[in-house]
């Protein structure tokens, strides 16, 4: 109890603190929007810990003092998909459309003609909806397709979302869509932002995309998002047998489904659509990318199952770039991760498609001299969807202008700059000392689909770099450890403070495991993306495999890794400083070994089959994407090592030589049999 008069001033002060404290953490992490410096915050959070060391009975649970950055450790909990969400493969002309109908056909191995269901493309924020006993019980983010955030208060702000489905509804349900601000909305909000001197959204998908990811749902609330129904994740039993009956029910549901729709099997048919939608899209109250074509029967659907992260049975017609004329006033050169110099456009600002654009690529050297564009010329530009914008052509030279010239040495590093035989690509020669490359190498390993190190931002990472703090990625997980006995600690820095310093020492905290598959992506190794990480990965299971037992030969009997890309790999993980890395990497980290996808266990389940002959109940690809699902490794000739043969009608040399080998020979009905 606390009676002298003093203490009741500090008590009053307390309350007063922890009050002020709590609306500075909310304007800084959910708003981003702070009020006052960190310096200032500091000062106050200092104030409060003495009071409370001087009288430990004013310390209550609600605290700032007991959840010392609770609000910024958590951001939002993960909820890892039960299906995973996946993107789609584009088409840009009729012959895209055409020739994803023939993959379709000759992947089921048919001629009939394919039922195609053509609906709008949103271009939202994708998320999933997931529905107990037919309550909505929880909300998520796409995230990297397998694990995304949980915003499930957000999503229960939406108007056109029911919280509760009728009897007929299955026990489980996850309805897949996209969550969009309609562009009046967009407007509104934008302008509202403009006379607060708040930094505007670029687009109605980007203030959607932020509006979702708001720690207090009240601001969601305000921001009038939609959401569209198109697909389905979970169902504990089937709702429909086809695409179009899955958007009947959603609609007798209560969801808002996109509209309208066509069901044919005609190309001139889908085209017609995609054309008609096109002249339509100006008047339509929100932003559309493109059409998707899926096939209709959801059987044929599971047949198709899906390659890389996208299914065989849909893809995305997108629209053509949007264009637009503007003054080039300069050109720049970036140096990426692996050296390349990339010149980029500096542009008089202009409205295209919606967006304002002042940057926009010139690709290499070759495509300016080409194209003979010169500083000062007037430029025609294009910007199609989430691609960087490019320049198209040079429309006017100016009075007196002159040839660009490429710089023969990296801007960044001085080190010459070379092209090799057949590139058109000029790369700086600096390697470890061009620190362009270092600190592009750590932009991509801190990245969404790499570590996804919140609060790691391009500016951050420069700072960090140029500060000696932070030279390899290794680094990155021992700032913690250095900084508390560093006379430059990161609070002291300008525009920092402790509690940005604790923050992002508990976003790279939180990272510290990883699984081998980002482990591998994030490395930034030449040519090898996620899908080809992912396939590393799956192949050689551990990173101790990875690292000493990769070779070429087996490299490329990968899918889709062919032999230039496994030179790549080759050269790196031969290289003594990349090995370094690696190894210091692995001191700090749990790196996860792979797991299988494969839940069922199956007959072929980590066995080397080979296929041969013709088979007549599904193609040679759909065989082969069955097998490698069910965790085969499906290999082109047969040899001491194959386990399985499946020979078709008239197998030839392969058969024999399976024979002789004594390899077991399957005929396609036992192999239908076995899965
Ligand atoms: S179907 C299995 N239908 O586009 C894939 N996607 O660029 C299921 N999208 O990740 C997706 N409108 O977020 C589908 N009518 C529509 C869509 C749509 C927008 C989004 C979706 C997807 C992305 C791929």
């Amino acid at each position: 109890m606390l009676l002298d008069l003093d203490a009741e001033d500090k008590r009053v002060r307390h309350a007063w603190l922890c009050k002020e404290i709590h609306r500075h953490d909310g304007l800084y992490h959910t708003q981003d929007n702070p009020e006052i410096s960190d310096g200032k915050y500091d000062a106050l959070r200092l104030e409060l810990d003495a009071i409370e060391k001087e009288y430990p009975d004013l310390i209550t649970d609600d605290s700032p003092s007991q959840k010392v950055g609770a609000s910024i450790k958590d951001g939002f909990s993960k909820i890892t998909h039960a299906v995973s969400m996946l993107s789609l493969g584009n088409a840009f002309s009729r012959d895209d459309v055409t020739d994803f109908i023939e993959r379709v056909k000759r992947f089921l191995g048919t001629s009939d003609a394919i039922e195609i269901f053509a609906e709008q493309k949103i271009d939202g924020s994708s998320c999933s909806l997931r529905y107990e006993n037919r309550k909505l019980i929880s909300a998520a983010t796409r995230g990297d397709g397998q694990v995304g955030e949980d915003i499930t208060a957000n999503i229960k702000t939406l108007k056109n979302i029911p919280h509760e489905l009728p009897n007929n509804a299955p026990d489980i349900l996850e309805v897949r869509g996209e969550v969009y601000m309609p562009t009046s909305a967009f407007e509104k909000l934008n302008k509202a932002r403009e006379e607060k001197d708040e930094k505007k959204f670029a687009n109605p998908r980007n203030a959607a995309a932020g509006s979702l990811r708001q720690l207090d749902s009240s601001v969601t609330a305000a921001r009038d998002l939609a959401f569209f129904g198109y697909a389905l994740g979970e169902v504990s039993r089937p709702i429909a047998k086809t695409q179009i009956g899955i958007l009947k029910c959603l609609e007798n549901w209560g969801f808002d489904v996109p509209k309208p729709s066509i069901l044919t099997t005609d190309v001139d048919e889908l085209i017609q659509f995609y054309d008609g939608i096109i002249k339509a899209r100006p008047d339509l109250e929100y932003d559309i990318d493109g059409i998707v074509y899926k096939v209709n029967d959801l059987e044929l659907q599971d047949r198709l199952g899906f390659i890389s992260r996208a299914p065989r049975w849909a893809i995305a017609h997108k629209f053509p770039a949007e264009q637009a004329v503007t003054i080039l006033r300069d050109i720049t050169i970036q140096v990426g991760r692996t050296g390349a110099l990339t010149p980029v456009a500096e542009l008089e600002p202009i409205t295209v498609g919606g967006v304002v654009v002042s940057r926009a690529t010139l690709h290499n050297e070759d495509e300016i001299g080409r194209k003979d564009v010169r500083v000062g010329d007037k430029v025609l530009l294009q910007r199609a969807g989430d691609v960087i914008p490019q320049i198209v052509k040079s429309v006017e030279h100016m009075d007196g202008s002159e040839v660009y010239i490429f710089p023969t040495h990296c801007p960044t590093c001085g080190s010459l700059a070379v092209r090799g035989e057949d590139e058109a690509v000029k790369r700086c020669t600096g390697g470890l000392i061009c620190g362009a490359q270092a600190v592009e190498r750590l932009k991509h390993f801190v990245s969404r689909n790499a570590f996804d190190i919140e609060g790691m931002g391009d500016k951050v990472i420069k700072a960090l770099w140029e500060k000696d703090v932070v030279k390899t990625p290794a680094d990155i997980f021992t700032i913690e450890m250095r900084d508390k006995i560093s006379l430059t600690p990161l609070r002291a820095w300008d525009g920092w403070g402790s509690q940005s310093a604790e923050k992002l020492f508990a976003s790279i905290n939180a990272r510290r495991t990883v699984s081998l598959e980002k482990f591998i992506y994030a490395l930034g190794i030449r040519q090898v993306g996620q899908a080809t990480a992912k396939r590393i990965a799956a192949n050689y299971f551990t990173l101790v495999n990875v690292m000493d037992t990769l070779m070429f030969d087996e490299l490329i009997e990968i899918e889709d890794i062919g032999p230039i890309v496994a030179r790549d790999i080759i050269a790196f993980f031969n290289e003594a400083h990349n090995r370094n890395v690696v190894e210091a990497l692995n001191a700090e980290l749990v790196i996860e070994d792979y797991v299988p996808p494969t839940l069922v266990d199956s007959p072929f389940t980590g066995k080397i089959v080979v296929l041969t002959g013709t088979l007549t109940q599904m193609s040679r690809a759909e065989a082969k994407a069955k097998l490698e699902l069910l965790g085969a490794k499906v290999s082109g000739s047969v040899s001491k090592k194959t386990d399985y043969l499946i020979a078709g009608a008239d197998s030839g040399s392969k058969l024999k030589k399976a024979q002789d080998l004594d390899v077991s020979v399957l005929s396609e009905n036992e192999f239908i049999e076995k899965i």
